[in-house]
């Protein structure tokens, strides 16, 4: 999901995506996350050419030419164009929860958020809205650019909007970069 198409989110539509968000399970019912909407212009511009120059640095990485080329033809983020930016931070110190879960695992709340994440995706797909996760990024660099408390981690830069061309096929499959495969490969038992 990284082509979008112009038509705005209506905002019930996100306020019900927050609101599906939230109801995602945590640990110790911390609720660690933490939202950021992008409302800035210049902010979304300084995140665009922030992960360009990632994207940039990523590509140089691949030794092979041939896989570094195919790389570079591919379209790794929409931060211009997606109606939706937030970004998800996880609190890593939230009160809430009472430490319930994560004496052992302080990771936890940080898999928490992404229970959140993944909760708003669906909801969204569910309205015909597609999301992509940006991960191309320093995080620090990203954490510094929006200005918040100290001892919230980035989790997840998110763009939301309608797709441009709808498909249940992901795209890194359609453009040849990586299939999906077999379940059977995945599964193990012991
Ligand atoms: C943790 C995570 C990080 C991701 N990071 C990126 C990324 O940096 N760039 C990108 O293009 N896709 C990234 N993706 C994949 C897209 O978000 C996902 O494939 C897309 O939203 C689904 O659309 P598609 O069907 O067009 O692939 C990431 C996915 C996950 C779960």
């Amino acid at each position: 999901m990284r082509h979008f198409a112009a038509q705005a989110i209506a905002p019930a539509d996100m306020a019900a995506l927050l609101e599906a968000a939230v109801l995602a399970p945590s640990v110790g019912n911390a609720q660690p996350w933490r939202f950021v909407r992008l409302r800035t212009p210049a902010l979304r511009e300084a995140l665009a050419g922030h992960v360009d120059a990632e994207n940039a640095r990523a590509a140089s990485g691949y030794a092979q030419e041939g896989r570094r080329e195919a790389y570079r033809a591919l379209k790794l983020h929409g931060l211009r164009e997606a109606p939706e930016l937030l970004a998800v931070f996880c609190d890593d110190h939230a009160t809430a929860g009472h430490g319930l879960g994560i004496a052992t695992m302080p990771e936890m709340l940080r898999y928490s958020c992404v229970t959140a994440i993944h909760t708003l995706w669906l909801a969204a797909r569910a309205r015909g809205i597609g999301l992509g996760w940006v991960s191309i990024l320093d995080p620090a660099a990203v954490t510094a650019l929006l200005d918040v408390p100290p001892d919230w981690t980035l989790i997840a830069l998110l763009c939301l909007g309608y797709p441009e061309t709808p498909s249940d096929t992901p795209e890194l499959e359609r453009r040849g970069w990586q299939t999906r495969e077999p379940l059977a490969d995945r599964l193990f038992e012991r």
